[in-house]
């Protein structure tokens, strides 16, 4: 098998973007670093789901992060409020009651978008250009599984989809060997999957190696603007039980860096490889079988990211979020 090399950066091409998001701690700030790159990131609509806590507060988070990014323009619609078969689970104890950890929250002034955001991924993707529409996946990825299901002919409309999800030589974060959102709905990743649009995965392999550190923080604080006071009090709260349960130096801020690679794929390693989502009853439930090494000899399925340049993911972050109020 090839080393691992420097992602593919033939797409650092504009995106035409839809975020699908359960806010959360670290959406929230992919969220604002997303929306602080208007030129290279036309964001078309945020699409919720129930994962870190209950849709109605992901949903409220998502519409929080619009008003704090002074983007009023992007609609939020609330997709599924519960995974297609399992037993809903949330994680409320990292990301707090709210959803949104560190931070007061309230009601925003921009309501929610009229209709669903399954109703929206049809509509909008049968309409698209074909493949023009990045779909970045920061949650359980059901509403894109149930608008799969409604309409498999959306596939037309999609570029690629860029998830945070899975994990593999990290080891899992909710089981010993499962993450987060491909736990909490499994049976929706192995239809996003097999949905046979590009996929990059970017799984804890990854987002535990780019961390935090007090000076990280402090440089986001000392930018002065309400963002970066907001991104070092969401991070001041939410790394410390993270670096504590996995006795890390820093803390993760696993979504950022599904927007990092949509700016800035150079930053990030991997390969392309097969993987395969263990949605049986038991201790492999939720897990991401990535066959780094080849040993099935299958087609390989997804672009596998397990490596990123740390410190040129805070300089990216804190030049965005260095843009917004
Ligand atoms: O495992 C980390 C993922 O689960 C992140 O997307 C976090 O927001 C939670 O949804
Ligand atoms: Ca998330």
């Amino acid at each position: 098998m090839p080393p691992p090399n420097p992602a593919d950066t033939a797409h650092t091409a504009p995106h035409t973007l839809i975020i699908d998001t359960d806010p959360g701690a670290d959406d929230v700030i992919a969220l604002l670093f997303a929306m602080a790159a208007p030129e290279r990131l036309d964001i078309r609509a945020l699409t919720t789901v129930a994962g870190n806590v209950p849709l109605a507060k992901t949903s409220r988070n998502a519409r929080l992060a619009c008003e704090w990014a002074g983007r009023p323009d992007i609609p939020v619609y609330a997709g599924a409020q519960r995974p297609l078969k399992r037993t809903p689970i949330y994680a409320a104890n990292i990301h707090g009651r709210e959803g949104l950890t560190g931070v007061d929250v309230y009601e925003p002034a921009a309501p929610l978008a009229e209709g669903g955001a399954v109703e929206y991924l049809v509509r909008t993707l049968r309409a698209a250009p074909e493949k023009s529409v990045t779909l970045a996946m920061l949650g359980p990825q059901t509403n894109l599984a149930l608008a799969l299901e409604q309409a498999p002919d959306i596939v037309r409309g999609l570029r690629e989809l860029v998830l945070m999800a899975g994990a593999h030589f990290n080891g899992g974060n909710i089981t010993p060997v499962a993450e987060f959102n491909v736990f909490a709905d499994p049976h929706a990743a192995e239809a996003v999957l097999a949905s046979g649009v590009p996929i990059t995965m970017l799984p804890l392999d990854v987002t535990h190696k780019i961390l935090t550190s007090d000076e990280r923080i402090a440089r986001l604080r000392k930018l002065g603007n309400r963002a970066g006071a907001i991104v070092a009090d969401i991070l001041d709260a939410y790394a410390p039980q993270e670096m504590k349960h996995y006795d890390m130096p820093g803390g993760p801020v696993h979504d950022a860096t599904v927007t990092a690679y949509l700016l800035q794929p150079s930053l990030f390693r991997g390969r392309r490889i097969h993987v395969e989502i263990d949605s049986r009853e038991g201790m492999g439930f939720g897990q991401t079988v990535a066959d780094w090494h080849g040993s099935l000899r299958r087609p390989a399925n997804v672009n596998w990211i397990i490596d990123g340049d740390a410190q040129g993911f805070f300089d990216l972050l804190t030049e965005h979020i260095a843009r917004l109020p």
